[in-house]
């Protein structure tokens, strides 16, 4: 939430920093803002709005070689040109940009007010810019250590100071940062895509590093202040990766990347005809994984849902019991753990607040940590003691597809991965499983193909206030998910439920208006399923079925169908999201809305 950038050297920094800030608009979408030096003379603009608004209002502010820039998502104060950043101190020379929470900004507020200093933002972040002008004297890096001294929460922080034209300062705390470096230019900013069209080499900041960022070098000191070398790493993402190239919007386009996507995530990853799976990843011995006796999944979101999936792919093969945790509950939760888990992320970004301090807590209880991430070098990945990355490349939309799909085929090889060591299942067996996954890209470009039915459907149901989603088994997550979709970019209610509890209760909302979408895919609870439906069409509910190719049964009695290729359990979760993608995807165009900036939601969400 929230995405910062900063900018220093040999080129004009005004138009890198907006083109950066646009990268980086699917943190926060709210309003935007740009501080430049020009002759020792701060120059600030802020708009409400998004980043287009602030590039309209900026276009003849001339040259700077050296600036900051900010895209907002409100925590503290309305979105308003007062709340956006950057903030200043009271003499106009200091600008800073924040993403994070400073959650004792009211005690410091409270406190900088009494010494004299005047607040102009309802802001949290504008304390920042108050300490550091009450600790500047000459010297804007130690004011800088010296403020943070005194703040808490969550921080990315980067400062411009009118008489130091030469350097930028940046610090982090619990909010993700990092440095890109150029030739005679440097880069900082909260995160990899929002840089990739100027540079690949990236530095990953750790919590309480504080950097001096120059024009031809950066000085990093650690929080003992002591210089240190953080290693670069090369990115092999590339600018048009996260560029929409050709499509309308990133969410259409990262639907459409999925068979790639899938591709790259199982490339290198296995033997198909020697029943093996490669993890070399993830550091673990076999003796380790052996001794595993629970598995705890935390994570949130869409990655929360790919975990519930996870549970029932790993404890069907490998027999070993599994939990799926809300991560903003996990470290509140006195968790029953130790050197015998083995605790699993799921994050996409790698950021998520929650999804971090939750895999911080378990380092207290000694069990493993691995995590699936998809973006490399993040925050969530540098605490695990082993990664496995999806290799989705960039998603910016902010409605998770092709990450979700990644996390999938990556949980169903974990899954293989821990039953052979384990022994659970024989090679033949673990060949078996592996067979659907060779023809997995053509089947899921074959339900891209069911593209324009689904449009179709999208254009008679757009107008629906309320819509269900029911599944059993791997179904019931996959409704989850469905809904969550729906929900998210088309701001219709959607309610994802277990088609076994309908008879408890929400069987009362079916009447002649509700539209229920139903996962009914042949395999163990098909009849249960069908019966679900029976049930539906008798209070006159509309149905739209997900079902296996070939499937005359149901074609009879649910109103809609949309037919997937017959695949296993498992891997018919990765094809029965794709038409719920689509038909959330098409609904909100039709409704006309943003899809990939929706409304009150940023892609990190990095406060708590
Ligand atoms: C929904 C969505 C979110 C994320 C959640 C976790 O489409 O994208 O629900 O899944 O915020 O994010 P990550 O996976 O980055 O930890």
């Amino acid at each position: 939430m929230c995405g910062v950038v900063g900018y220093i050297g040999k080129n004009n920094g005004v138009p890198i920093i907006i083109e950066c800030l646009k990268n980086l608009e699917y943190r926060g979408y709210d309003s935007a803002g740009i501080a430049v030096i020009n002759e020792k003379k701060l120059k600030i603009i802020r708009k409400q709005g998004k980043v287009a608004d602030l590039e309209k209002a900026i276009l003849e502010e001339g040259r700077s070689f050296i600036g900051i820039g900010h895209t907002r998502w409100a925590t503290h104060g309305v979105p308003s040109e007062e709340n956006a950043h950057p903030h200043q101190d009271c003499t106009g020379k200091i600008a800073v940009v924040h993403n994070g929470i400073i959650e004792n900004y009211l005690s410091l507020k409270d406190m900088l007010i009494s010494e004299g200093h005047k607040f102009k933002s309802d802001t949290d972040s504008e304390v920042i810019a108050h300490l550091i002008e009450k600790y500047y004297s000459d010297d804007i890096y130690k004011a800088v250590k010296e403020s943070i001294k005194l703040m808490d929460g969550s921080y990315a922080i980067v400062v411009l100071h009118s008489d130091h034209p030469n350097q930028i300062i940046a610090t982090k705390n619990k909010s993700p940062l990092i440095l890109g470096l150029g030739k005679n230019e440097n880069f900082i900013a909260s995160d990899v895509p929002a840089i990739l069209k100027y540079t690949n080499d990236i530095i990953f900041l750790e919590d309480g590093d504080l950097c001096q960022i120059f024009n031809k070098n950066i000085v990093i000191r650690n929080s003992n202040d002591k210089i240190i070398d953080r290693p670069v790493k090369k990115i092999d993402w590339n600018y048009e990766m996260a560029q929409k190239n050709g499509y309308d919007n990133f969410m259409l386009k990262e639907i459409f990347e999925q068979p790639r996507a899938i591709q790259e995530t199982i490339i290198s990853r296995i033997s198909e005809d020697k029943g093996k799976v490669y993890f070399k990843e993830i550091n673990l011995s076999d003796e380790k994984i052996r001794n595993i006796k629970r598995i705890v999944i935390v994570s949130c979101g869409t990655s929360w849902h790919a975990g519930l999936i996870g549970k029932i792919f790993i404890e069907k093969m490998a027999r070993i019991p599994v939990t799926v945790e809300y991560a903003s509950e996990f470290r509140y939760s006195e968790p029953i753990i130790n050197e015998n888990t083995l605790v699993i992320g799921i994050s996409q970004s790698g950021e998520t607040a929650d999804t971090l301090a939750a895999m911080n807590e378990v380092k207290k209880y000694k069990s493993s940590i691995i995590s699936i991430c998809n973006v490399v070098g993040s925050s969530i990945a540098r605490i695990s003691d082993g990664v496995i990355y999806t290799h989705a490349g960039p998603e910016i939309g902010v409605a998770s597809t092709k990450a979700f799909t990644t996390q999938l085929v990556v949980l169903y090889f974990f899954s293989v991965f821990l039953a052979r060591i384990n022994r659970n299942i024989s090679i033949p067996q673990a060949i078996v499983r592996m067979k659907g996954i060779r023809n997995l890209q053509r089947k899921v470009d074959n339900v891209l193909k069911l593209n324009s039915q689904i449009k179709k459907l999208a254009e008679i149901f757009y107008k629906k206030k309320n819509i269900l989603y029911i599944g059993r088994g791997v179904g019931f997550a996959i409704a989850l998910e469905g809904a969550l979709k729906l929900k998210e970019i088309s701001y219709i209610h959607a309610e994802g439920y277990h088609a076994g509890e309908m008879k408890h209760g929400p069987i009362a909302l079916i009447d002649k208006n509700m539209l229920v979408v139903v996962i009914a895919l042949k395999g163990r609870r098909y009849n249960k399923i069908m019966n679900n439906i029976e049930e539906i069409k008798s209070r006159h509910g509309v149905v739209i079925a997900i079902v296996t190719e070939g499937d005359e049964r149901i074609k009879k009695i649910a109103d809609y169908t949309i037919p997937i290729p017959d695949v296993n359990e498992f891997l018919s979760t990765v094809l029965s999201i794709i038409p719920l993608q689509l038909f959330a995807y098409h609904i909100a165009i039709k409704k006309g809305c943003n899809v990939d900036q929706p409304r009150n939601l940023a892609k990190s969400v990095t406060v708590e």
